[in-house]
Formats: C-alpha cells, structure tokens, sequence
C-alpha cells in the first residue's frame, strides 16, 4: 500500500502543495548538495526526518522521484533502520525546531514549556496519544526563529504561549461532543 502511494504521488505536485512549507526546499536543497546521487539517499532520509519529524509518503515520493530510484528501494530502506518512521507520533503533533537560529531565540524555553504543559518529553506521545512534541535540527525557515510546526503548520516567531494555546484548541476540536 505505501509503495502504491509512493508511486502514484508526483513530485512537483508535492512542492506546489507544500510551497509555504519551508521543509520540502531544505529537502530540495540537499538533494542538490548531494549531486542526485543515489547513494547519498540515508542522507537525505535522515534530512527529511528531521525536519518533518518522520516521513510523510509524498516527501518520499519526491525523493525517491529525485534520486530516481526504485520506489521499494527507498521503501526498504526506510523500514530497514529503526532511526525512520512512517507515521507521526501522536494524533496532533508539535515539532519544535532546535536548530542553532531558534536556539538563540529561545526554542529549548519553549520546549520545556510544552514539556511542562503537556506532561511529556520531546519523542513522547501523551497517555491519550492525543500528542506528540518532537524535535527538528532545522526546518529551513531560520528567518522566523523560533519556529513551531504544529500538524505540518509552521507557525513563525512564536511565544510558548501561544502554540499551548493553539495545541489544546486542536486537541478540544477533535474531541467527540
Ligand atoms: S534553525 Fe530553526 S528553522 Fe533553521
């Protein structure tokens, strides 16, 4: 079924519905670096993972598209190494950039605070599984340090505040009345 779904996604269909998604150009960018190569893809899997956190099947589309590889390649590899993921942590997840442009802006302060808000460590899912906090190295966007994506929303220049706030109105949405 993913290697279907694999198959099927087109990659410039992934940057154009990803376009205000800084991500997918940090993904782009490193594919460059690394000259198309087929052999840099555990590279490039693990830029992709961190950033997003785990990886989602569009994003292996395009890179599985971009290096020209064989989709069951790329999907062996990816089940291969514990380090991957297919599927995010949690029904709702928070991804807390802790690069070195939202460090200086405070993003270890605002982890401890979801940390402290939601009673979970950074790669934990709540007892509900209603959320997961993880963290990214980078996301691509250092312009908007600090930098939260909150269910692939990155969300610029924000306070701890605000992305509690903004977690628990997701979480309430989603709640059975
Ligand atoms: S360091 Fe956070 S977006 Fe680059």
């Amino acid at each position: 079924m993913i290697l279907k779904l694999m198959k099927q996604a087109v990659p410039i269909a992934v940057v154009e519905t990803t376009k205000a998604d800084p991500r997918i150009k940090l993904i782009a960018a490193k594919i460059k670096k690394e000259n198309y190569k087929p052999e840099a893809l555990i590279e490039i899997l693990h830029t992709a993972q961190n950033a997003y956190g785990y990886l989602p099947i569009p994003v292996l589309s395009y890179i599985t598209k971009s290096l020209k590889l064989p989709p069951a390649r790329v999907f062996a590899a990816v089940t291969f190494y514990h380090f991957f993921s297919l599927k995010s942590k949690g029904e709702h997840t928070c991804l807390v950039c802790t690069g070195t442009a939202c460090y200086v802006k405070g993003a270890n302060a605002i982890l401890k605070e979801l940390e402290k808000e939601f009673g979970i460590k950074a790669g934990q899912v709540t007892a509900d599984e209603k959320l997961g906090i993880q963290v990214a190295r980078c996301v691509g966007a250092c312009g908007l340090a600090p930098v939260v994506v909150v269910d692939d929303e990155v969300e610029a220049k924000v306070s701890a505040d605000h992305i509690v706030q903004e977690i628990r109105a997701k979480i309430l949405e989603h709640e059975p009345t």
